[in-house]
């Protein structure tokens, strides 16, 4: 402080905070004003600590008294954070917890969380590894991979070795992992998860959407694939990749055997790759069976699964990546395995033990993901045949927990009472009807006026009432009687839906 100058800051080129500066010997200083501009980063001002040197020479052996000046701008990197913004979904899902820390009612249709109780065998295994501390090899223990190849060759019928398989802590973290490794150019179904374009987004490169359509029940189609390409092309891009994901977040709807098929011919003229994202692949309740699309394309798919949908298992982040049974595929497993060890080293060791009777093929283990699908599809159900009695325009979900309503027949009235975009159709819903769901164009939606519904949180706020609604289910796995007795928040949604609409034909 001898020179007046704190070290690392141009003279005088504070944070601008009114903090003392000062040194015992000399007494305090007055506050130096910030000459630098705080750096604007999506309107918030940022600042943040110095090098520890700034530290060191402010130290109070050496005399300084008070907090010492140790803020200055970030500055971020291009390719990185710009225009990032925080995952609607996990936004809204905190918004709405405030709201109910401030005694609000909200009906939370917004956060697509399977939220019934862990099963107690994998709860039991992970309690008995508590005491695993130490660092697992990268692409997941050997048991597991194995584990996992077997459950693929089970339950989906596909033929995985071991060393197809990578873990990973959620598949968001593997998603991310795959495209830093494949393909200059990416393309992505329109409406798709929120997640994708952020993540191709921070990897810096650019994005040939491909639009799909309610006629079409939300799914990719050759021909719309085929325009995108070639306007990609036309733009002198190359897209490599196609990110797939069925059933689908947000609309629920799921491809059929005979619609993989085209599209799996497409992509391998085309020398596509796909990422087909499959984590909602157990929670499928139609009569058509779910097959993942590494069955019509093997040498040119990276499946994607995990244990947060079917098994609640969310927040104990566990992913899987199976590649290709190539030597491509291997060689992208070297890749993502790389990634894991510079990036996360593993998964967590408990997780992984406990993942081990997740995927051992377990019955009862079996039967409650089944038993979990059945309680998902009926709460879904409930409300898809809700907008179909109310006349919104819906497609019929056939997985998930998702519906994907339009109300764009109700344009004129929602402009009359101000409302002009899907943001502020929900922002009206929260306001007026304690409904909270997210817009459509969080999932970069064509359409406007769609809402994404999810039914996976709904009368599950504790875990108590997870607990009591699986029991009851068992007891009585009537749909319309587990409805009417046991979520009467869902019913209340019913009403205040009812009179969202009334309102409109007003
Ligand atoms: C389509 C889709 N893919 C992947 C994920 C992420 O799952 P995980 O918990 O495995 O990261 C989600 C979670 O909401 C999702 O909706």
């Amino acid at each position: 402080m001898r020179s007046g100058k704190i070290r690392g800051i141009p003279s005088g080129a504070t944070s601008g905070r009114d903090e003392e500066v000062g040194c015992r010997d000399r007494g305090p200083r007055p506050v130096q004003r910030n000459r630098l501009k705080p750096y604007p980063y999506q309107g918030f001002w940022c600042i943040l600590p110095l090098p520890d040197r700034t530290l060191r020479s402010c130290h109070p052996s050496q005399g300084a008294t008070a907090v010492v000046e140790r803020f200055r701008p970030i500055r971020f990197s291009r390719a990185g954070v710009r225009g990032l913004q925080v995952s609607a979904t996990l936004s809204i899902n905190d918004r709405v917890k405030e709201l109910w820390a401030a005694g609000q009612n909200v009906y939370h249709l917004a956060f697509g969380e399977s939220r019934f109780p862990v099963h107690p065998k994998i709860a039991d295994a992970l309690c008995r590894n508590v005491q695993k501390r130490c660092y697992l090899p990268a692409a997941g223990i050997p048991e597991l991979r194995k584990a996992i190849a077997e459950h693929y060759g089970r339950v989906f019928d596909l033929d995985v070795a071991p060393d197809q398989v990578v873990t990973g802590p959620g598949s968001k973290s593997l998603i991310f992992a795959t495209l830093q490794c494949l393909g200059e150019e990416i393309i992505i179904p329109q409406p798709s998860w929120v997640t994708y374009a952020p993540q191709v987004h921070l990897l810096g490169k650019p994005i040939t959407w491909v639009p799909t359509y309610p006629e079409s029940h939300y799914l990719v189609e050759t021909d719309a694939l085929q325009v995108a390409l070639q306007e990609s092309h036309h733009d002198m891009g190359n897209p490599e990749v196609l990110i797939l994901n069925n059933p689908g977040n947000p609309t629920g709807t799921m491809r059929s055997p005979e619609q993989n098929q085209p599209l799996a011919d497409f992509c391998r003229e085309q020398e596509l790759m796909v990422i087909s994202d499959e984590i909602y692949a157990r929670t499928a309740f139609t009569d058509i069976p779910f097959v993942s699309f590494g069955k019509y394309y093997p040498e040119g798919t990276v499946v994607m699964g995990g244990l947060s949908k079917d098994l609640s298992l969310g927040g104990w982040r566990f992913g899987v990546a199976v590649v290709p049974p190539t030597k491509g595929g291997r060689a992208l497993a070297t890749a993502l395995t790389n990634i894991a060890s510079n990036v996360w080293s593993c998964v967590a060791a408990p997780v992984q033990y406990a993942a081990l009777v997740a995927y051992s093929g377990d019955s009862e283990v079996e039967e409650y993901v089944k038993l979990c699908a059945r309680m998902h599809s009926i709460r879904t159900r409930y409300l898809y045949d809700l907008m179909v009695q109310l006349g919104v325009q819906c497609v019929e979900p056939s997985g998930a927990f998702y519906i994907f309503p339009c109300f764009d027949q109700w344009r004129d009235a929602l402009h009359a009472r101000g409302i002009h975009n899907d943001k502020e159709l929900a922002l009206h819903l929260l306001e007026k009807y304690e409904i909270a769901a997210l817009p459509g164009s969080a999932f970069h939606a064509v359409r406007n006026f769609c809402l994404r519904i999810s039914s996976s949180c709904i009368d599950l706020a504790t875990d108590d009432q997870a607990d009591a609604l699986v029991a009851a289910f068992r007891d009585d796995p009537d749909p319309k009687r587990f409805i009417r007795n046991h979520h009467p928040r869902l019913q209340k949604v019913a009403e205040r839906f009812g009179e969202f609409i009334e309102e409109l034909k007003r």
